[in-house]
């Protein structure tokens, strides 16, 4: 903590660039290690005792009241903290709904600024979506209508607000989404205490409250707490049955990644991803999450004695980034009784029809390695762009249509930064990623409406836009680098 206090000051203090340093870490960090770590230090995790039960947000159906406020709510253990909710405490219900559903939400918004809400990962007409333009005045309200006509998945929501999303994400707007459907009930998959939401969160504190205080190199680099939450909870702990769990794991941090794994070898089973199930269980030992982005996962503790203790943690996964040279608990899972399980893992979770190259009618480069100067850019730094422009509220960029098939291809080869691209409006598959990891990965094998891009990665991703015409967003989920400008409208006509 101490120490952590002391880079952010050093760095404010003399103008040395996180950003720079990593770029030159490979060659540094052999030569001259201690000058190194000075600088381009991580912002060391600081665990927790995992003793208090895991907070478990309330679940509303079809008809859910919002009401954006400050409120308090003890993110860290035995301390209460200012946040912003959407309910009283910290977070906002679970909504869940089921496809053919329409689902009533109400706004009210009790911040002394603009908010909205965005509804990430569902298909919804141009006046729903959240565009940063359709917000309410501090007291007003918005009320939204959805249709839900898309396959089961867990989605999420949060603010949207031009410039102001990162904070009022990070103060505590955000909640899950899930939608169920047919196909995946006919799995009988864990449910009820069995299916549990993890909202993964880093936070900086100062003293007992949360702080946002980008730094210059920080919007580059992204804004790094000390503290993981989960469901608004430093270091918690959920006590299970001996038997199968499904996890719906939200990344719902401003610009962390992680590697998720399990302690004790035990795998995880990922059966989905962003836009719902894959079409077969996908086993990994760790997965890597970035920021939006979200994993449905079965984790078996049948047959674990009781008593033992099982952690979810984020391992190393550079030596480089400052995001990827710590590993660090995320939550423990404390096996305490026996139950008996008839659930057998399906081998075949869902009919997903894949898109081909061969019937887009357009491939788009987008280049998301360049920053762009401006006035009032950082530190001669530049400001993040997508293709070379910053967003404006009334431009748009890219135009498609309406049922038209398209690829896009989103290159970072040029790139230092990690950048997880988010389509509103759209889900899409992954065709290929060359440079950097050079595959796809287990997660990315369905539907996604969010993909992770680290630097030296192309990607390329393939959609059919729906029927829904209007101006939709696309942007970094990294929010300080949407906040910072690397968001572009695109219009579907
Ligand atoms: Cu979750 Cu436009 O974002
Ligand atoms: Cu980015």
């Amino acid at each position: 903590m101490s120490f952590q206090m002391k880079r952010r000051d050093f760095i404010k203090r003399s103008g040395l660039s996180a950003f720079t340093a990593w770029m030159g870490s490979s060659m540094i960090l052999s030569a001259c290690h201690t000058e190194e770590d000075m600088i381009g230090e991580p912002n060391w995790i600081v665990e927790g005792s995992f003793d208090r039960t895991l907070f478990i947000p309330d679940v509303v159906k079809s008809n859910a009241s919002l009401h954006a406020q400050h409120s308090v709510s003890e993110l860290l253990k035995e301390r209460s903290s200012s946040t912003l909710s959407y309910a009283n405490g910290v977070l906002g219900p679970t909504i869940r709904a089921n496809r053919g559903d329409t689902v009533s939400v109400s706004l009210q918004n009790g911040l002394s600024e603009e908010t909205n809400i965005h509804w990430h990962g569902l298909i919804l007409p141009e006046n729903m979506d959240g565009h940063p333009r359709d917000v309410a005045a501090p007291g007003g309200s918005l009320h939204y209508s959805l249709p839900i006509i898309q396959r089961s998945g867990t989605y999420w929501y949060h603010p949207h607000p031009h410039g102001r999303t990162a904070k009022q994400v990070f103060m505590g707007l955000a909640g899950m989404f899930i939608v169920n459907d047919a196909e995946e009930a006919a799995l009988s998959l864990p449910s009820g205490e069995y299916e549990v939401p993890i909202i993964i969160q880093d936070k900086h504190f100062e003293g007992n409250n949360l702080d946002y205080s980008p730094t210059e190199d920080e919007i580059m680099t992204g804004y790094l707490g000390e503290q993981i939450l989960v469901n608004g909870q430093h270091a918690p702990f959920l006590s299970v049955a001996s038997t199968w769990y499904r996890l719906r794991i939200l990344n719902g941090s401003t610009a962390r990644v992680y590697n998720l794994a399990l302690t004790g070898g035990k795998p995880l089973i990922i059966i989905g991803s962003d836009g719902g199930l894959l079409r077969t269980p996908e086993t990994v030992s760790s997965i890597i999450l970035g920021p939006g982005e979200r994993l449905d996962v079965l984790v078996d503790f049948s047959g674990t004695d009781i008593g033992k203790e099982i952690f979810l943690v984020s391992n190393k996964f550079s030596e480089f980034n400052v995001q990827g040279r710590q590993s660090f608990t995320v939550i423990k899972f404390k096996v305490d009784r026996t139950v008996a399980s008839e659930f057998k893992l399906p081998s075949t979770l869902s009919n997903i029809i894949e898109l081909n190259a061969g019937q887009a009618v357009n491939t788009r480069s987008i280049n998301i390695a360049q920053t762009v100067s401006d006035e009032g850019g950082h530190g001669g730094m530049g400001r993040h762009s997508i293709n070379g422009r910053i967003f404006n509220m009334d431009r748009v960029d890219e135009v498609v249509s309406a049922g038209s098939t398209e690829v896009w291809e989103l290159d970072n080869s040029e790139g230092d930064e990690i950048h997880p691209m988010h389509i509103h409006g759209v889900q899409f598959q992954v065709l290929e990623r060359t440079g950097g990891r050079n595959q796809v990965i287990a997660s990315e094998k369905g539907w996604k409406d969010t993909i992770l891009i680290m630097p030296k990665e192309k990607v390329r991703v393939i959609m059919t836009f729906p029927e829904y015409k209007g101006v939709f967003v696309f942007h970094c989920h990294n929010l300080e680098h949407e906040d910072d400008g690397m968001m572009v409208n695109y219009e579907i006509v």
